[in-house]
């Protein structure tokens, strides 16, 4: 039977238990709103762990003043049905003032991550995320916690803070769930009209085919980045940063040699159809086709 939790006491207090028998718990913080690529983390927690607890909150903190908070996308009743159909063990549904009670006033915020990427254009996101997971963590002891690679600069902040506070869980990722065009799945995606929805599918075609030009030997990040620009421009996207990055330290790279790719050098991007932000990544390797079908690797 999957339970349902509110206050962080009763989650807590939950998930002590289940260790105190000797049980594993594994962590999948959510906003809601839950799609396949969710589910996805439900189920990796699920092999990785014996109890599995699913947070679901819109954490205010990480939204800045001019951005989707009030109209973010909410289905409870649709969201512990899926959940409860997927095997959950706990939900933790906290309040806003559960989370951030009145008067609290410590927060999170790393030095270095942040300032690439997303980071730039949305300079609270980081520290807001940061917080709530440190929050989450505190109150659910997981031994494990699992996050998507779609939000890969996200995932980078959470391993790095799990490192820097000690935490003693292990932060596994999951690959990105693509919808089949390619388009990552993400909550966000429900406020495309149905012609964006279609352009869209450009984001991966062009992660792609980047991929496929640096495989043919592109190893000029500024001008694969301008063309990959270029591509996505030309459906109608508004480029936020399309850009080629370090993998762990998600500094730009100024060419894409072989050390780089052995490294591991991502093309990273954050496009606007509308006004819905949209972002992807890929690794990228010097095999051309690995997780692009070949047609979309191509496309030109
Ligand atoms: O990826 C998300 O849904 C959120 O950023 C997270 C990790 C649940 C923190 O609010």
């Amino acid at each position: 039977m999957m339970e349902v939790a509110r206050s962080s006491g009763e989650a807590q207090r939950r998930c002590l238990a289940w260790r105190a028998e000797g049980l594993r718990v594994g962590l999948v913080p959510t906003m809601g709103y839950l799609h396949e690529g969710h589910l996805a983390l439900v189920r990796l927690a699920r092999e990785r762990a014996d109890r599995v607890v699913v947070s679901i909150f819109v954490n205010p903190t990480q939204f800045g003043p001019d951005e989707d908070l009030a109209h973010y996308p909410r289905d409870e009743a649709g969201d512990l049905a899926k959940l409860e159909r997927t095997g959950v063990d706990l939900v933790f549904f906290p309040s806003r003032d559960e989370l951030y009670p009145p008067g609290h006033e410590t927060t999170v915020s790393l030095a270095r991550l942040p300032n690439h990427l997303c980071g730039l254009s949305r300079p609270v996101h980081f520290g807001g995320v940061a917080t709530v997971v440190t929050k989450l963590l505190a109150i659910c002891l997981p031994q494990v916690a699992v996050f998507g690679e779609k939000d890969y600069q996200q995932l980078l902040v959470i391993r790095k803070l799990t490192r820097d506070l000690f935490f003693p869980t292990e932060i596994v990722s999951a690959p990105t769930v693509r919808e089949p065009d390619g388009l990552a799945m993400s909550s966000r995606n429900a406020y495309l009209s149905a012609d964006e929805r279609r352009r869209a599918r450009v984001l991966f075609e062009t992660l792609c085919w980047a991929r496929a030009e640096v495989a043919r030997g592109e190893r000029d990040s500024r001008r694969l980045g301008a063309l990959m620009r270029q591509r996505i421009e030309s459906r109608g996207g508004v480029v936020d940063y399309v850009a080629i990055v370090d993998h762990e330290t998600l500094d730009e790279l100024e060419r894409i040699d072989p050390g780089a790719l052995e490294r591991g050098a991502h093309a990273a991007l954050a496009v606007r159809f509308g006004a819905t932000r949209l972002i992807d990544n890929l690794l990228l390797t010097s095999q051309a086709d690995r997780d692009c079908p070949a047609g979309r690797a191509v496309t030109r």
